[in-house]
């Protein structure tokens, strides 16, 4: 099968293509209903069929006789610990979570949140959810209480689990300080927050609403999988947006099922026994498509991986991994590739270890340059694979399929679209351009399995954020082009999203917190282009009257100040370092902002004046102000 046979069966008929790769999954009962339009005109793929995902992912398996094979592998060099969950143990472990989360009245359709560090425990919350059809929503550990708080005020979990710690090389973060004072924000209480106790830090327990993990589950009766159906919700997962509102994409379980079994196999060339290492984290979508659901749902062994690319303790993590667990396939996000090659620019690591059971490695979370691309391939020796998608749509939008046909691969290119996406380019006008021109990336409805059917509790949102830019068409937000051999290249956001370090924030969000301070007026934070992390967010502000006398020295104290107001409210991840003063903002007569503009000056491109600019003296001080702070460095 090559790649433009495969795209071309699902573009002759998607419903026959995508009924056909839902065989792969073992149904309770097969769907007849492949793509369903509801009255909202919300599109969910398999709607009658019934499904248990964790089944799929456990019993399955323990059914078909991999019950001994290793399902799970915990590394973590932040505590010395190593452990192998056999599939048998790890069902064991579910289901007991499971029985849990039943006892404190957890049911089908209630939400769960998650807010946990890279521990085995984390895994078996979310299987534990889709077990019993409970609906999670796993938090990344590195956000502050307000973003936590914001997510249990939409989510409104019945329980939050948590752990007492997570530890970021040789730093022990205290969980649930962070998770007491988000509750004490917000306005929508769990009934209960179970707290695993890590050795490395004891949670203080409040009376009548924290239980503690160990106690409660060894208590708790083995649970079975609920019949579910394929539209039944499997997850939310908040994703920043333009604002600071953090949006709630809804996951369904059947379409979900089939993208993941499809995916793991088609484009990240796995199939059952394999291992793979996706070193990044449950919080985010990559965790939770690739270290969790698909490789269980394929039969693999996936690598649970507590601690950093480089650091923990050296730039040959990775390298050790691999020989340690014959790992055959890599996926970590470009910003990890750059750091090792930062530390380790000869490759000198990578010959320590034998890593020939490796066969590709993947990057996604944002473009993966030419340099480190290539510099990968060199060191490494085998294919570095590129692949463009988004918390929404789940799984690859573009990507070289390492299980159908690998395609010439082309530096700095995502190289095709996957089956499932019909992806064009368009001007603002919604007019598609010629190969070779830039513009927005959109995708022609309906979107394939796996992708967002709503947001949570938000339909109009959903449509709004999404469907409404151009008719027919899902906005990606981000621009590009496809060139003369439709190679599509991902070129950034074209909106005010930010990727720092792969993970995706909002400017919006970083500016609603820096205007919380008295000293602040006004302010527009935008992104720089960093060589470690991709980009990183410089704000800057127009003091108030309160500000506006401040000595140099102040402006430092201020400086900082805002600094530390951006950890305590977005989060540490937010690498927020920079404040650059300016007088006043350059804005359009109707009073937007023009952040586009500001971008390039700070970035050192091209720019041309925009015609509606309310007053073009204010670039000349943008620009002063970004040399001057070069200058400083
Ligand atoms: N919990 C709490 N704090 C966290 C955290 C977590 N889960 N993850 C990161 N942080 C903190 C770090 O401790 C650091 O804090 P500091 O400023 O006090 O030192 C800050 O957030 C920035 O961390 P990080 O982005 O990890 O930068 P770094 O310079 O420490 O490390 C890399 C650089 C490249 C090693 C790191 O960015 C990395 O591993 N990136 C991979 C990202 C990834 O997997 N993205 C997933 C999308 S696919
Ligand atoms: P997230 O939803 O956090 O996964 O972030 C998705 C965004 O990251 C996309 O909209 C892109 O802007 C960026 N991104 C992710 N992967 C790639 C890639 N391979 N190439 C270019 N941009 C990417």
């Amino acid at each position: 099968m090559t790649y433009v046979e495969e795209y071309g069966r699902w573009k002759t008929d998607p419903e026959a293509f995508w009924k056909e790769k839902a065989q792969e999954v073992h149904w309770f009962k097969s769907p007849n209903n492949i793509c369903k339009e509801d009255k909202e005109g919300l599109t969910h793929w398999f709607a009658d069929g019934e499904l248990n995902t964790c089944y799929l992912a456990l019993d399955y398996h323990v059914e078909n006789g991999r019950g001994e094979q290793a399902a799970l592998i915990y590394d973590s060099p932040v505590t010395n610990t190593k452990r192998t969950y056999s599939y048998n143990e790890l069902l064991s472990a579910v289901s007991r979570t499971a029985g849990m989360l039943e006892g404190l009245g957890v049911r089908k359709g209630d939400t769960v949140i998650i807010y946990m560090p890279m521990i085995p425990e984390a895994a078996m919350a979310m299987l534990a959810c889709a077990r019993i059809g409970a609906i999670h929503s796993v938090v990344f550990g590195g956000f502050a209480a307000p973003e936590l708080a914001s997510r249990i005020d939409d989510a409104k979990p019945k329980v939050i689990l948590s752990a007492s710690c997570g530890i970021e090389i040789d730093k022990i973060i205290e969980y649930k300080p962070l998770l007491d004072s988000a509750i004490n924000l917000s306005e929508h209480k769990p009934e209960s927050c179970v707290i695993l106790q890590r050795e490395q830090a004891t949670a203080n327990m409040s009376a009548g609403r924290d239980i503690d993990w160990h106690e409660a589950a060894s208590k708790a009766h083995k649970t079975s999988p609920m019949r579910l159906s394929g539209e039944d919700p499997l997850y939310i997962l908040y994703t920043s947006g333009t604002t600071g509102k953090p949006k709630g994409v809804v996951r369904e379980n059947g379409g979900h099922a089939v993208a993941m079994k499809y995916s793991i196999s088609a484009i990240y060339g796995l199939k059952p026994g394999d291992t793979f290492l996706t070193a990044s984290d449950i919080g985010w979508v990559v965790g939770h498509s690739y270290i969790v659901y698909a490789p269980l749902l394929a039969g693999c062994t996936t690598i649970f991986y507590e601690g950093k690319p480089i650091m923990t303790p050296d730039a040959g993590s990775f390298w050790r991994l691999i020989e340690d667990y014959k790992v055959n396939a890599l996926f970590s996000a470009p910003t990890a590739f750059r750091a090792i090659r930062k530390e380790d620019p000869h490759g000198l690591f990578i010959k320590q270890y034998d890593i020939r059971s490796l066969r590709q490695v993947f990057a996604a979370g944002e473009r993966l340059d030419p340099p480190t691309q290539e510099w990968m391939r060199s060191k490494i020796g085998v294919d570095v694979i590129d692949n463009w998608w988004q918390t929404e749509t789940g799984w690859p939008i573009a990507a070289n399929m390492a299980g159908i046909e690998k395609l010439p691969i082309k530096l700095g290119s995502a190289t095709k679209p996957m089956p499932g996406f019909h992806v064009e380019i368009l001007d603002d006008e919604g007019q598609r351009v010629e190969n070779g021109v830039q513009g927005n990336v959109a995708i022609k409805l309906p979107l394939p399995p796996g992708c967002l059917t709503t947001l949570w509790n938000d339909n109009e949102r959903f449509k709004s954020a999404y469907l409404s830019d151009y008719q027919g068409y899902y906005t990606s937000g981000d621009g590009g082009y496809f060139d003369d051999e439709d190679y599509l290249y991902v070129m950034g956001r074209v909106d005010d999203v930010i990727n720092i370090a792969g993970h995706r924030l909002s400017t919006g969000d970083f500016e609603e917190v820096l205007g919380k301070h008295e000293s602040v007026a006004e302010c527009a934070v935008v992104a720089m282009a960093d060589e470690l992390k991709g980009e990183v967010p410089i704000g800057f502000v127009v003091l108030s009257s309160k500000g506006s006398y401040l000595s140099p020295n102040s402006l430092l104290v201020l400086s900082n100040e805002l600094r530390q107001l951006i950890r305590d409210e977005i989060g540490a991840i937010a690498c927020y370092k920079r404040t650059l003063i300016v007088s006043r903002l350059p804005k359009t007569r109707s009073g937007k902002i023009l952040r586009k503009t500001m971008k390039q000056i700070l970035n050192k491109q091209e720019y041309v004046v925009p015609p509606t600019i309310e007053d073009f003296t204010v670039l000349e001080e943008i620009l002063h102000v970004v040399s001057a702070d070069r200058e400083i460095g």
